[in-house]
């Protein structure tokens, strides 16, 4: 960290997507904090380490988990409170199960369950207050990418949020850059690219939030492995990674984790 600098605790999430029972989910928690304890004690105080599981599998991982600084990211929720809203998961429940963080405007939420940025947004005014923090997930299709419109898409989903919370999520709010062409496909965008996007965020949340914007960790997500993820967390603004498909293997998101401590 160069001297001056805000200092932003690395913060790395593994989004399981629909993959892993309870069963697997507990099996992989044990197999985790024991890679982990290898390291020694100490070393999570300078890292947030989360676990987005399928709903399902929160109230058994949260059991796993317990007694170790892992902590429990949900991936989803609906905006009202309570109601008709069949198959939906209310944040009062999150809260109920002790997640810290949720997922929200996920590009295969927008993409293949047709959520808005209106709806996300809604989603972000339910967490203002809550023990929950939302990680916003923002990022350009390849066609939006190709007609040079990645910094103004990503803006517009920032902003609808932004707009619809004022202050309310000043000290809650992380960010997801996540490429929609790099999510599941072994695509990653270079360094510079990836710093590019991130440095338009940052400055967006200080537009909006003031020197606080500062402090508002910007996660990198698409493809993210061990063997990338050094490079991807040198650039100033990349604070930490949302992880999808190394996420299903304990040895490559422990390294990477591990890695990511460099940045601390
Ligand atoms: P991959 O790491 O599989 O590209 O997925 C990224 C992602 O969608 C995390 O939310």
């Amino acid at each position: 960290m160069k001297p001056g600098s805000p200092h932003r605790r690395p913060l790395v999430v593994a989004n399981w997507k629909m993959n892993f029972t309870p069963g697997e989910a507990s099996d992989f928690a044990g197999r985790l904090l024991a890679l982990l304890a290898k390291r020694g004690p100490g070393w999570i105080e300078a890292l947030d380490l989360a676990i987005a599981p399928a709903h399902p599998a929160l109230d058994r991982l949260r059991g796993a988990l317990s007694g170790s600084d892992v902590q429990l990211a949900a991936q989803n929720l609906h905006p009202a409170a309570q109601g008709a809203y069949t198959g939906e998961v209310s944040l009062a429940m999150l809260e109920d199960l002790g997640c810290r963080f949720v997922l929200i405007g996920h590009s295969e939420r927008r993409h293949l369950f047709g959520e808005d940025d209106e709806f996300i947004a809604a989603k972000a005014s339910r967490l203002v207050g809550s023990s929950v923090r939302p990680i916003l997930c923002v990022g350009e299709t390849l066609e939006e990418r190709e007609a040079g419109e990645t910094l103004d898409r990503v803006t517009r989903q920032l902003a609808a949020v932004l707009d619809a919370t004022g202050d309310g999520l000043a000290s809650q709010l992380v960010v997801a850059y996540e490429p929609v062409w790099a999510i599941g496909t072994g695509r990653t965008a270079t360094p510079d690219d990836a710093q590019a996007v991130h440095a338009e965020i940052r400055k967006n949340l200080i537009e909006h939030f003031g020197e606080s914007g500062r402090q508002t960790r910007i996660l990198y997500g698409g493809s993210v492995k061990p063997s990338n993820v050094r490079e991807l967390l040198a650039q100033p603004d990349l604070d930490g990674a949302l992880v999808g498909g190394a996420r299903l293997d304990p040895e490559a998101f422990a390294s990477i984790a591990l890695a990511s401590l460099e940045k601390s």
